[in-house]
């Protein structure tokens, strides 16, 4: 297993400020059941300066999607591997809602409309707040996250997120003793989102995690990649990122987040749970019922690579399954 030291993730998160971001890219702000994700055959970790609020009034950091070129602070993750193009993260999506040709999601997502967009973040917690996400981008300092995304389907990519901590968010509505669990939903929209006229699913797309999943510090919302705000196919205006589970974990276009007692039943555990589990931590040595997970396709490589444990972040997370037994618990 590759050794990663959290002192070489650490310096991926560059907190960028609105001065340093306009440099950086020269651009003005902007106003701002086939495959896996396929059809079934058919203790909180404190994540200290990271969830500074930014000085109230500030203006979102991230750049309109049409302005300016994509940028990274690098080409490479902290493994030395290299950024998948941002030409390649934008138009090999999975986003079921517009289509499950990956191909096609850019085209039919093209025109979804992400402003105004409200978050809703309530259920056991004490301050339940609807947030506008334009103020979410004002209120957190945005940070660089370069993460290895891997999807369930066993092919992968190296993705340099703009986002801040999920805890930094939780935090500021107060779980109470009773939360255990967070859930997630997308927006549930057919006439938007073609493909939630598909029976065999059931819409909204729904995820869910423990919440020291959820408190941990690589858990992030993200609004943009490569230095812009993101594109529809990559779920804009907010998704989740949880960079150690496999990819379908990390919810596109989130309108709702809930602290709940019991742990939430996602789209996929409901459409096929013999196949996906609600852990989902990438595994190599767990295979999928229809295929291996032991290694991976990096999108823009012709050779396979091994799939390392929870997708190379062990070291930073593996302690919150200590005493599980990842083959039951997938
Ligand atoms: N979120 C929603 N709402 N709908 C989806 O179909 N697909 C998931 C995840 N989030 C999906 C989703 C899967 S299977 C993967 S691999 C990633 O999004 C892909 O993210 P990307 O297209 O930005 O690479």
């Amino acid at each position: 297993m590759v050794k990663i030291r959290s002192s070489e993730i650490t310096p991926e998160h560059v907190y960028l400020s609105r001065r340093q971001f306009m440099a950086g890219i020269g651009a003005v702000a902007g106003s701002l059941l086939v495959t896996a994700c396929a059809a079934p055959a058919a203790q909180p970790v404190q994540t200290g300066q990271a969830t500074t609020p930014a000085a109230p009034g500030a203006p979102a950091p991230l750049a309109a999607p049409g302005d300016g070129e994509p940028s990274a602070s690098k080409d490479t993750d902290e493994l030395g591997d290299k950024l998948t193009p941002f030409q390649s993260v934008t138009t090999y999506n999975n986003f079921y809602e517009f289509s499950t040709d990956k191909q096609a999601v850019a085209g039919l997502a093209k025109n979804f409309r992400t402003t105004p967009w409200t978050v809703t973040v309530g259920g056991l917690v004490n301050k339940p707040k609807t947030f506008d996400v334009e103020d979410l981008l004002k209120r957190y300092v945005q940070q660089e996250r370069i993460y290895r995304l891997r999807c369930v389907e066993a092919w992968s990519m190296v993705i340099p997120w703009l986002g801040f901590p999920l805890a930094a968010l939780l935090q500021e509505v107060e779980p109470t003793s009773q939360a255990k669990y967070v859930r997630f939903e997308t927006l549930l929209d057919h006439k938007q989102m073609p493909g939630q006229q598909a029976g065999w699913y059931q819409w909204p797309y729904a995820e869910g995690l423990r919440l020291d999943e959820a408190m941990h510090d690589l858990a992030i919302l993200s609004a943009g990649l490569y230095g812009k705000l993101l594109l529809p196919q990559n779920g804009a205006p907010l998704r989740l990122v949880v960079p150690w589970k496999y990819g379908f974990k990390s919810i596109k276009s989130i309108v709702k987040i809930e602290l709940v007692a019991e742990q939430p039943t996602s789209l996929w555990m409901a459409a096929a749970p013999d196949e996906y589990g609600f852990y989902a931590n990438v595994n190599p040595d767990v295979s999928h019922p229809r295929w291996s997970q032991a290694s991976e396709r990096r999108i823009g490589e012709l050779n396979r690579r091994k799939t390392l444990p929870f997708n190379g972040y062990a070291d930073e997370v593996a302690g919150l399954y200590t005493g599980m037994d990842l083959r039951k618990y997938y």
